[in-house]
């Protein structure tokens, strides 16, 4: 895919008085001083299109790095195969502006955030996930499902030597890991080839850890924040807490950049940050409703809808919590539920309800992953929703 960068300078970021990120200009020479700042202040990165497995692609992923912001590929529901072809698509979105991207010091590397989950994979656990099925089999009776054609399998797969491999052979900017780190030579094999390493921390506990691993940024991932917890040094999840909280104690705790993450959906939410001491700022629902997205339309609907306005942390949807739009499944077995198999072994066991009820036009078993604050979510392109949110660090 071709992207047409003159095209792109009418846009408003060019319009607008605001600092055009030197990824998209053409050939200015970088300084000293500017070569020995950090990673956000190198590249002027102060806006991060978060991860979001399942609901985007390499397309969004460029079109927030073309609109003067960070893009992200998730892997975690991908195999080799997928990734390899997501990072060459992305590769090939870019390939236009190889000249102006070299000439701004991304040197070899692809200006893009890979993101994996590293979990460690649970024992199988045969007896709890039939119990489990056995639980939903009037569900699976209302709709018409075989309860023995349910699959099972873990539906995301954590960080490999395979992604290992990928990672040396694309050599995207920045690797982020959800869920903590993978074992320490992967991350010293990543750090040697000169990569960023970013991970979600959701205590302090969490960040000081990380910087003790070697992490070159943290995510502080406030209870707000849509999707997964990134938590892993704990289950309690009365130590989550809310991004105002959080952010000003990581800037306090760590000596590393803190990127904020977590019901940043307006320009006013990203000065906020920037005003607690955040380097940048990571967004991830208001890019859901973005016309680059992969969101179902079902999905679509519930965050530009009221009921968008009552999220909850939920494990029935992957075995670990996770924030979504409450629905009929979230409201009838949990939000959290004990008897869950564990993540991410309860993937299997809704799926064929998701697909049975959605070919109805319902999103009763859907995971409508949402933050706290879907309120400033539009259908609009990528960019155009960057460009806002970028007003903001001004
Ligand atoms: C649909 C969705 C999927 C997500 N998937 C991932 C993921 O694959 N990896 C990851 O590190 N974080 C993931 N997250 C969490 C984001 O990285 C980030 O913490 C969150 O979106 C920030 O809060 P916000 O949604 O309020 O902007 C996901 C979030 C959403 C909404």
């Amino acid at each position: 895919m071709n992207f047409n960068l003159s095209g792109n300078r009418v846009n408003p970021l060019f319009s607008n008085n605001l600092p055009p990120a030197p990824h998209v200009m053409s050939s200015k020479p970088v300084n000293n001083c500017a070569m020995n700042a950090s990673f956000f202040d190198k590249h002027r990165i102060r806006l991060i299109q978060a991860p979001m497995a399942g609901s985007q692609n390499h397309r969004l992923a460029a079109a927030v790095f073309f609109a003067g912001g960070m893009g992200s590929i998730p892997a975690a529901m991908l195999t080799a195969e997928q990734l390899q072809s997501e990072l060459s698509a992305f590769e090939d979105a870019i390939a236009s502006e190889k000249e102006n991207v070299k000439a701004t010091q991304w040197d070899e590397f692809l200006p893009v955030n890979v993101n994996f989950f590293c979990h460690t994979p649970p024992p199988v656990q045969n007896e709890r996930e039939a119990a489990w099925r056995q639980k939903l089999a009037p569900l699976y009776l209302a709709h018409g499902i075989d309860p023995k054609s349910v699959g099972s399998g873990p539906g995301r797969a954590p960080f490999s030597e395979e992604s290992l491999k990928l990672v040396g052979q694309f050599k995207p900017a920045v690797v982020s890991f959800h869920f903590g780190l993978p074992k320490a030579q992967w991350v010293q094999q990543i750090k040697d080839w000169g990569v960023q390493i970013w991970s979600s921390a959701t205590t302090v506990q969490e960040a000081q850890w990380l910087e003790q691993q070697g992490v070159d940024a943290i995510i502080a991932q406030g209870l707000e924040a849509g999707g997964h917890r990134g938590m892993f040094l704990t289950e309690d999840l009365s130590t989550q807490l809310g991004s105002l909280s959080l952010l000003p104690q990581l800037v306090k705790a760590v000596s590393l950049p803190i990127i904020a993450a977590g019901g940043i959906s307006s320009p006013a939410a990203v000065s906020a940050a920037k005003a607690l001491g955040a380097s940048a700022v990571q967004v991830g629902t208001a890019f859901l409703t973005s016309h680059e997205a992969t969101t179902s339309a079902l999905h679509r609907q519930a965050l530009m809808s009221s009921s968008a306005q009552h999220t909850a942390l939920t494990n029935l949807f992957s075995g670990r919590p996770a924030r979504g739009i409450v629905n009929k499944f979230m409201r009838d077995f949990g939000p959290l539920n004990a008897q869950a198999p564990s993540f991410p072994l309860a993937t299997a066991a809704v799926a064929p309800l998701r697909v049975a009820a959605e070919a109805k036009g319902l999103s009763d078993f859907s995971p409508l992953w949402s933050g706290q604050n879907a309120s400033d979510c539009e259908a609009l392109p990528a960019a155009d929703i960057a460009h806002k949110l970028l007003q903001g660090w001004a």
